[in-house]
């Protein structure tokens, strides 16, 4: 009878931390997750270690000492644990190698310690030279994204996704100034980019869109844009007026540079954000969605009209950075066989995400320049995980990141609180979207901050 009663109580208990742990698995980590990974990880840490290979033979000196002393032979030894650090999502290892490991070893090893420690994801990094960080989560984080509150860097840090190992991941603009986003239709794409305006919208920028899909995804955000095409041919006097507003920019900084002997060189500047405050232009990020569009033609006059939008998205990518001119380019190919100067525009574009393709050539347009692994790793994207991309840079690393799944109802009410925010480029004025005068709702909008006449 006592022992029927145990197992009920059991049961009961038991049950409802399995359902938790099921239905949410954030919570439940944060729960009792953490105890148990810590526990776990700190009793099995010794054995796990041997079992992956991960320890190394004694020091001759030790095994010297031993045979002298008649004393047993010292065991292997596993890398020291500097620090153990529990977060929202997973644990921190923090490692020091023993002498002849490197980091690789322990990237090589990260399927076989995820399984051994019990946790979703391991990915090792190195921290610095000697130092090794295991960087585990405790469940699958890219299953449903929650973002977490992350402070703003600066102005043109973006937080847009999450990163499969727990961290958000940032578009940052000052820090790579123009990226490529390539994806199968139906990959995320266009939420990726639906984010990246939510995330800047709140930011002292101007917004320019280029969405040749008859503006159906940027047009509902219209009120927080400076200027919007919905057409090629919109889209190249867009194009042409923001090279236009690029060399205004230009003349402005070099009025500004006045090279002197007296001048300090602190203050000699070479792009805006170098200017003093009251005098620097506002930043404008350009995002293209569906750029195979601009690339397209079929008689003479729109051959014509397509060499000049790459030719200008060209310039933009090679001189824009300097005079705050950022671009986000998203497609779902962007080959050689789009034409001409569309690999050197392609050449331009340092940050590159890749969201689920159907073939490893697509794949490649993003990374097989930059990182075969990570072509590979776009091909294995589940369709039923549309978001999840792959992020990587021109210096080789990489990430699987997936973005919060954004309705475009909330994006439309950020744009439209923040549409004081949008500031007036002259240049772009024609292209200004008119949107009619938004419906009284009864909210006070807050009062107009950054809006620059520039
Ligand atoms: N992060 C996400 N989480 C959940 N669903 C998503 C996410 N991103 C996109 N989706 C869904 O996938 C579908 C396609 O997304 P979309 O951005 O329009 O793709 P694309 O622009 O690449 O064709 C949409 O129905 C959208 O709701
Ligand atoms: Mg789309």
């Amino acid at each position: 009878m006592d022992a029927l009663k145990v197992a009920l109580l059991l049961v009961a208990v038991v049950a409802p931390v399995l359902v938790f742990r099921w239905r949410r698995p954030a919570w439940y980590w944060m729960a009792f997750g953490i105890v148990f990974a810590v526990v776990r990880v700190l009793v099995r840490y010794r054995s796990v270690m041997e079992a992956c290979g991960l320890t190394v033979p004694p020091p001759r000196w030790r095994l010297t000492l031993a045979r002298w002393s008649r004393r047993e032979v010292p065991e292997w030894r596993a890398p020291r644990i500097l620090r153990i650090r529990p977060t929202r999502t997973g644990l921190v290892l923090r490692l020091r190698l023993r002498p002849g490991q490197d980091a690789y070893d322990f990237s090589a090893a990260s399927d076989r310690l995820r399984h051994s420690l019990a946790m979703y994801n391991v990915i090792a990094k190195e921290v610095r030279s000697g130092v090794v960080e295991l960087r585990m989560t405790g469940y699958d984080v890219l299953k449903r994204v929650r973002m977490p509150a992350v402070r703003d860097e600066h102005p043109m840090c973006v937080p847009v996704a999450l990163r499969e190992d727990g961290q958000v991941f940032c578009r940052d603009y000052l820090q790579v100034p123009h990226a490529l986003n390539v994806g199968a239709t139906q990959s995320g794409k266009s939420v990726y980019l639906r984010n990246l305006v939510v995330g800047l919208a709140t930011h002292r920028v101007a917004l320019v869109g280029i969405d040749c899909k008859n503006g159906v995804e940027l047009a509902p955000l219209a009120r927080r844009f400076t200027a919007l095409a919905d057409n090629p041919e919109t889209a190249a006097d867009v194009l042409a007026a923001l090279v236009r507003y690029m060399s205004r920019i230009y003349d402005l900084i070099r009025r500004e540079q006045g090279i002197s002997l007296d001048v300090p060189d602190a203050e000699i500047t070479a792009n805006i954000w170098d200017l003093p405050r009251h005098l620097r232009p506002v930043p404008v990020v350009l995002l293209v969605d569906e750029v195979a569009e601009l690339a397209l033609y079929v008689t003479k006059d729109e051959e014509r009209r397509r060499d000049q939008i790459i030719t200008d998205l060209v310039r933009l990518a090679q001189l824009g950075r300097a005079a705050g001119i950022y671009l986000e380019i998203c497609g779902q190919r962007f080959g050689s066989e789009l034409g001409k100067g569309i690999t050197m525009l392609r050449a331009q574009l340092t940050g590159r995400t890749a969201h689920r393709v159907n073939d490893e050539t697509s794949a490649n347009m993003a990374f097989g320049d930059i990182a075969q692994d990570a072509a590979l790793a776009t091909v294995r994207i589940a369709a039923d995980r549309p978001g999840t991309a792959v992020a990587g840079d021109s210096s080789g690393g990489w990430v699987r990141i997936r973005t919060p799944h954004l309705s475009i109802r909330r994006a439309v009410d950020v744009c439209n609180a923040n549409a004081h925010r949008t500031p007036d480029i002259g240049e772009l004025a024609p292209f200004r979207p008119a949107v009619p005068v938004p419906p009284l709702t009864g909210k006070v909008l807050p009062k107009s901050t950054s809006a620059s006449a520039f």
